[in-house]
């Protein structure tokens, strides 16, 4: 795992200012400033991307995988809203087969019923929900551990 896409869904661009005491005080910007700062420690490269559309979060998954000089060997998502509704990224995400981890900043479980449901859980790797900006960074030191794989 040297070559990490990590995906930020919409309304993520808005942290920092959007319902901080939901989602935390830091912004995009930071979280992926330490991302960046731990992927050098961990000697992997990291990629982050935002976007509000979910075409575009489509594209660049089918990139990730069959058009990208990079490469990735595998996914960080946290696929915001469309967690609870995109059966489009969901397919993109099978038909390009790259392991994935499905993070959540807010525990997402403590919340509204709609919420409760994900369509990427049964296809992740793992879930990460409630730690808030460290959820991400705990996905990446996960992936990148020496084997990924649990015990
Ligand atoms: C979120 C949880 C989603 O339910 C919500 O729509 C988001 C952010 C989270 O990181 O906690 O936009 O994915």
């Amino acid at each position: 795992m040297n070559n990490i896409l990590v995906i930020h869904g919409p309304n993520l661009n808005l942290l920092g200012t959007r319902e901080p005491e939901v989602y935390g005080a830091q912004t995009l910007s930071d979280i992926n400033t330490r991302l960046q700062i731990v992927a050098g420690e961990i000697g992997v490269r990291i990629t982050a991307f935002q976007s509000n559309h979910e075409g575009e979060i489509v594209e660049a998954i089918h990139k990730a995988r069959f058009q990208s000089d990079a490469s990735y060997d595998a996914i960080i998502i946290n696929p915001a809203a469309f967690t609870h509704t995109s059966v489009a990224i969901r397919d993109a995400l099978a038909g390009v087969g790259l392991p994935f981890v499905e993070v959540h900043l807010s525990n997402v479980h403590k919340r509204e019923a709609f919420r409760h449901h994900s369509y990427f859980s049964d296809l992740a790797v793992g879930v990460v929900c409630g730690l808030g900006a460290y959820g991400y960074e705990a996905a990446l030191r996960f992936l990148t551990q020496k084997s990924s794989k649990l015990g």
